[in-house]
């Protein structure tokens, strides 16, 4: 096809047609649009936008570069998901996939890897022994059927279009676009056959939506195209100025999540478990309200279920189970850890999460080019908490780097990642609104 018109017209702010939206997929898709001009042509994007039915065609255009799952009809647990739309430190998914499974949903989990400072579910995954997230479409439904739960990445087969256009955009400056980001998400959970999604929808310096406002018009977007193409969607704005949990980088982030399912994981992260479960359980008429959905949610995570579900989840995905408890036992797994202790005495007032997530990608936890190799152990854990109090010497993090030097760098970088005051700062909330 010949692309560059349709470059151009983008370029000067003409609406393209579903017609040709579905052409340049199914052309980018067979490899006839080299990388630079799909590149030009998202920026065009990134700045002239795309009204509501180029969203959609866009959309549906990455939906169809695969198949669509086919679950069976006559089987009474609904098939539900959740996503995010970026964080740092942001693990909600591990531990609320398998605790979905046990309160009797479906969970086809199609997620993506790390963009730009964003940590990726399959990136976080592929940290634990043996585990593969390239399940293909007939797996992913039978293992789903089967135990309740599989976690995938898209593939050649499933969304391609969404695996080619993400590993561009992640490297090209083009992530934070509210209709590039609608279709990028809903490509993928349209294509899962859902019957319902809760979305978790990050603003903040580390989110690609700097405001509440902004992650408000990005939420609309992706409800109302969901509800438009038959998915029972509820979105939560949820503040992403500080790191979810104490901890942010893959396996790191795997570990706090095993916490979590354990009972013992960061009172953040259980509570956006507990609310993306409960809002499932109501959009689903599962339970009748909110209240009692997270008695029901805190109880199955009580019982010790949702964390075999987890093993069973692993193991079907060829995961290690023996060196992946080995693993867990281990303090550190980095070559080099090295402590960020506070140089006066107060409270923790701001962790800036934004430079919390620019470092663990720099140790090598993130991508900067689309050849980028993740080093699945480096990150940060014992990260201190807006409200904290501390003195002189208290850790403030833990940095787990490859090699000495990059350790260094990284543990004077922390500092400036907190302020400290002398009296205790306002709690913020988490969960500020919902759509
Ligand atoms: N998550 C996605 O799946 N796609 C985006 O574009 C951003 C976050």
């Amino acid at each position: 096809m010949n692309f560059l018109p349709l470059i151009e017209a983008k370029r000067d702010g003409r609406a393209l047609t579903a017609d040709q939206l579905q052409e340049v997929i199914a052309a980018f898709v067979a490899g006839q649009i080299p990388d630079y001009q799909m590149a030009a042509f998202l920026m065009a994007v990134f700045f002239r936008g795309l009204n509501g039915g180029e969203t959609r065609a866009l959309t549906l255009a990455m939906r169809d570069s695969g198949q669509v799952l086919q679950f069976p009809k006559n089987d009474p647990r609904p098939v539900v998901d959740k996503h995010s739309t970026g964080g740092v430190g942001d693990k909600v998914s591990l531990p609320l996939a398998p605790l979905l499974a046990c309160l009797g949903f479906r969970v086809p989990m199609i997620s993506g890897r790390g963009l730009g400072i964003t940590g990726g579910t399959l990136d976080k995954l592929e940290s634990i022994p043996g585990l593969t997230t390239q399940l293909g479409p007939e797996r992913l439904v039978e293992q789903t059927q089967r135990i309740g739960v599989a976690m995938g990445g898209q593939t050649a087969n499933m969304i391609p279009a969404d695996k080619l256009l993400y590993a561009l955009r992640d490297v090209t400056g083009t992530v934070p676009s509210i209709p590039l980001i609608t279709a990028s998400i809903l490509s993928k959970k349209l294509a899962e056959g859902l019957d319902a999604l809760v979305m978790d929808v990050k603003f903040g310096p580390a989110a690609f939506m700097p405001t509440r406002d902004a992650a408000r018009e990005l939420a609309w977007s992706i409800v109302s195209l969901a509800v438009e193409c038959g998915v029972m969607t509820r979105a939560l704005l949820v503040d992403m100025s500080t790191p979810h949990g104490h901890a942010a980088g893959n396996w790191l982030e795997v570990k706090e999540a095993v916490q979590c399912l354990e009972g013992c994981g960061p009172t953040d992260l259980q509570t956006l478990v507990i609310e993306c479960a409960a809002s499932l359980l109501v959009q689903t008429d599962k339970s009748p309200s909110l209240v009692a959905a997270r008695l029901t949610a805190l109880d199955c995570l009580a019982s010790g279920a949702p964390r075999r579900k987890w093993d069973e989840l692993i193991a079907a995905q060829g995961a290690d189970l023996e060196a992946f408890h080995a693993k867990l036992q281990l303090d550190h797994t980095a070559p080099v850890v090295q402590e960020c202790v506070a140089a006066e005495e107060g409270f923790i007032r701001t962790c800036d999460a934004r430079i919390i997530g620019e470092i663990v990608r720099d140790l090598g936890g993130g991508r900067m080019t689309k050849a980028s190799v993740i080093q699945p152990d480096v990150g940060i854990d014992r990260l201190a908490k807006p409200g904290d109090a501390v003195r002189r010497g208290t850790v403030l993090g833990r940095i787990h780097a490859s090699n000495g030097a990059q350790a260094e760098l990284a543990v004077a970088r922390l500092q400036s990642a907190f302020s400290i005051t002398p009296t205790p700062p306002v709690a913020a909330p988490l969960i500020v609104d919902t759509l």
